[in-house]
């Protein structure tokens, strides 16, 4: 099966340093394609010169998010989608350019720019029939959120703090899709508007799976294989004082 990884990614100065680590460790990912979605009006000569050069098999999408859904009234705690058109619009590319009777075989799953994976995730989630789960560590205050696993290697719950009730109560980096089920029910998309932080991931799930269909990887969810880690802004605040100039490569 082929790895269909969906990364939303935009401008700021750690961009193409992230992107860089990232398509680092792809290049070590046997059958996978990087469907790469920016968030802007269009795509940027950067990310084009840094797809070409990794010699990755890669589609590349923009899709910009428009100004009132960056800026959401910050009700309660409705967030602002961070990636979310972007994910969607991969979810589209999908269904508009693969077959859904024809033999192709693949996992779709949702790598942030920013994360840390180990190669090890990309063999255990190659063969997901349906949804497969594993933990994640850095998320929800902890070292690590993972599925509840029962005897029978079923999942049967979250151990969470945040909110252990959602219907799936797992980051964004703890699942991979079968791509046919994505295929085979092209209503289901992430949900925009009036999503409660943390149920972002379980507005796709639930319209695609319950929880019996779930199948635990990473040795029955015991093991980390993938890191929800965020990269510091770099301070530039010596930028223009006192005359300095950078010159002008491309950072
Ligand atoms: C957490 C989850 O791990 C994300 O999967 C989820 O999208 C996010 O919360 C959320 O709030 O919805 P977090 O580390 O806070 O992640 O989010 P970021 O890593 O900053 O953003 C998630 C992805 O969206 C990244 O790949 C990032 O490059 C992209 N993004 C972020 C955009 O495309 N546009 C933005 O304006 C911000
Ligand atoms: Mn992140």
């Amino acid at each position: 099966p082929t790895l269909h990884i969906i990364t939303p990614t935009y401008s700021r100065p750690v961009q193409k340093a992230e992107l860089t680590r990232l398509s680092n460790t792809f290049l070590h990912v046997p059958n996978l394609h990087w469907l790469v979605v920016e968030d802007s009006a269009q795509k940027t000569a950067l990310v084009s010169r840094l797809l070409e050069n990794t010699g990755l098999n890669f589609t590349h999408l923009n899709v910009e998010t428009p100004e009132n859904l960056r800026t959401q009234k910050k009700l309660k705690n409705i967030r602002t989608p961070r990636g979310t058109m972007q994910r969607n619009l991969a979810l589209s590319w999908l269904r508009e350019n693969i077959n859904p009777n024809s033999s192709h075989k693949g996992v779709v799953y949702f790598a942030d720019d920013d994360n840390t994976y180990s190669l090890e995730l990309f063999e255990e989630m190659r063969w997901t029939r349906k949804a497969a789960v594993w933990p994640v560590a850095f998320v929800g205050g902890l070292r690590y959120e993972s599925p509840k696993i029962n005897s029978q290697g079923k999942v049967f719950g979250w151990r969470t703090v945040f909110d252990p009730r959602r219907p799936f109560a797992i980051d964004m980096a703890g699942f991979a899709l079968n791509l046919h089920l994505i295929l085979s029910k092209p209503q289901a998309y992430f949900k925009l508007k009036g999503v409660k932080g943390g149920y972002q991931e379980s507005s796709l799930l639930q319209d695609l799976v319950t929880l019996s269909d779930l199948e635990p990887k990473a040795a029955n969810c015991t093991k980390i294989l993938v890191w929800h880690t965020r990269t510091e802004s770099p301070l530039l605040v010596n930028e223009g004082r006192k005359g300095f100039k950078s010159g002008n490569a491309e950072v």
